[in-house]
């Protein structure tokens, strides 16, 4: 064990915890991921099963992140070092890469976030959502999807070298009310398209046929994007529950987060989705483009749009960023306590591989989604199943005692907690992670390769 001399930074405000942790898990999964993963895998379907996971999985994951965290007061890899032994030691170094490779292409997905905020004050929307389709299919990749990526990654690695995140704390206050006022506006407009009705049978009524067809798909699909969300699987929940000590009520914090989370998620689908159905668009085709091109079309049909639309894709990028420092803040605080290595030159140096490593993200959709489903299907899903393994099997003395802390005597909760990891959270975990596995080797296959050989 290492020790650390320099006294541990903590939060400034008593709610400061719960505002960066919000701030975290609102961003690009929610308005961005979220949408275009229910258009890909068959709507409501996808919408069950995403939920269940979120409650059932994602709730009792988050806590064990955050007793880790919060007990430990490390960074992720020396959390690691302190909860296990022998090769538990290198799992916080799965933690590390997942977070490289998630923030490589968060960063360009947020690089066109800014370039909508820009293109409302520029010219406005298309209302016709073919020709937004267009749009956003010449405005997604090549030389001005990587400037803007790196512009936004210049963005992130200056705020979290200065280590200036306090101001995120007032950001998040304003940003997370701003997202919900907004969207749900949008979705009053999106309720009077004529394809609403249509969109919300598609949206929220199950079809458990395409459920009992698809599952295979859905169920990685579904475990992956609660994990992404929620910004678990690689550290940052318990990085941030590191810098606590205040014995809060974890189990209550961890549902307000999940609370806001999933709302937002939620009303982004319900403008989405009427949209593409008014337009006669198959959900599933814009892909990774969904909101890009259906908020843009309908920002583009109303009358002062173009303004509305700049301030909600500039708000997102916003939330998008404080995304991103958290992703990023982890990385730097391993390299600053294990390796010794200053803020400075940590960050930055980490600015210059994440913006290299993004560069084909921004070249290609193939090559975004070569990244992302590694990531999220398997990376995130392995993260949060390691964990859940050490602290479940091998530390449930300290993690009672350490979720008691703050609540009182959990009494049967506790047990039942624990039970809960350890079988059917790891259980669907695993599941997930050999769906995930196969569904990747797949899209190698059917995807990858042939890509490759166009070339
Ligand atoms: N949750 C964030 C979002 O929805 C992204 C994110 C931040 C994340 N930190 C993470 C995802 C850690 C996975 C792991 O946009």
């Amino acid at each position: 064990m290492s020790s650390v001399d320099s006294p541990r930074e903590s939060w400034a405000t008593r709610l400061g915890f719960i505002f960066a942790a919000v701030g975290s898990a609102v961003g690009l999964g929610n308005v961005w991921r979220f949408p275009f993963q229910v258009g890909q895998e068959g709507g409501g379907a996808f919408l069950l099963i995403y939920l269940l996971f979120i409650v059932l999985v994602g709730f009792p994951a988050m806590l064990v992140e955050f007793v880790a965290g919060r007990y430990t007061e490390r960074n992720p890899v020396g959390a690691l070092k302190q909860l296990g032994t022998g090769l538990w030691e290198y799992v916080g170094w799965i933690f590390v890469v997942t977070g490289f490779v998630i923030l490589s292409y968060y960063s360009v997905v947020a690089g066109w976030t800014i370039r909508y905020a820009v293109l409302g004050l520029q010219d406005g929307y298309l209302a016709d959502v073919e020709a937004a389709e267009a749009q956003f299919g010449s405005l997604a990749v090549g030389l001005e999807a990587i400037v803007l990526h790196a512009l936004f990654m210049a963005v992130v690695v200056t705020v979290v070298a200065f280590g200036v995140e306090r101001g995120i704390e007032l950001a998040v206050k304003v940003l997370v009310p701003a997202i919900i006022v907004i969207a749900v506006g949008m979705a009053i407009y999106a309720f009077t398209l004529e394809g609403a009705g249509e969109a919300y049978v598609y949206y929220l009524a199950p079809d458990l046929e395409v459920l009992a067809d698809d599952w295979r798909s859905i169920v990685p699909a579904a475990a992956g994007q609660a994990f992404f969300t929620l910004s678990l699987g690689m550290g940052v929940m318990l990085t941030y529950a590191s810098y606590l000590q205040e014995d809060r009520n974890l189990a209550t914090d961890g549902a307000i987060i999940i609370g806001f989370d999933t709302a937002i998620a939620f009303i982004v689908g319900l403008i989405v989705f009427p949209v593409l159905f008014t337009a006669g668009v198959d959900p599933a085709a814009p892909g990774p483009g969904a909101i890009f091109v259906s908020l843009a079309a309908a920002f583009g049909d109303l009358t002062l749009g173009w303004l509305v639309g700049a301030v909600f894709f500039a708000t997102v990028a916003v939330a998008a960023l404080s995304s991103a420092i958290s992703l990023l803040e982890v990385l730097v605080s391993y390299l600053i306590d294990e390796r010794g290595i200053g803020r400075v030159p940590a960050t930055v140096a980490l600015g210059g591989g994440l913006f290299v490593l993004g560069i084909p993200s921004a070249l290609d959709l193939v090559l975004l989604d070569l990244f992302d489903g590694f990531a999220d299907q398997i990376l995130l899903v392995l993260g949060g199943l390691l964990l859940s393994v050490l602290v479940g099997w091998r530390r449930s003395d300290l993690a009672i005692t350490e979720l008691e802390l703050g609540i009182g005597d959990l009494g049967p909760y506790g047990d039942a907690w624990i039970w809960a990891v350890r079988i059917p959270v790891i259980a669907a975990l695993l599941v997930a992670l050999t769906l995930g596995v196969l569904g990747y080797i797949e899209f190698l296959q059917d995807d990858f390769w042939p890509w490759i050989q166009e070339l």
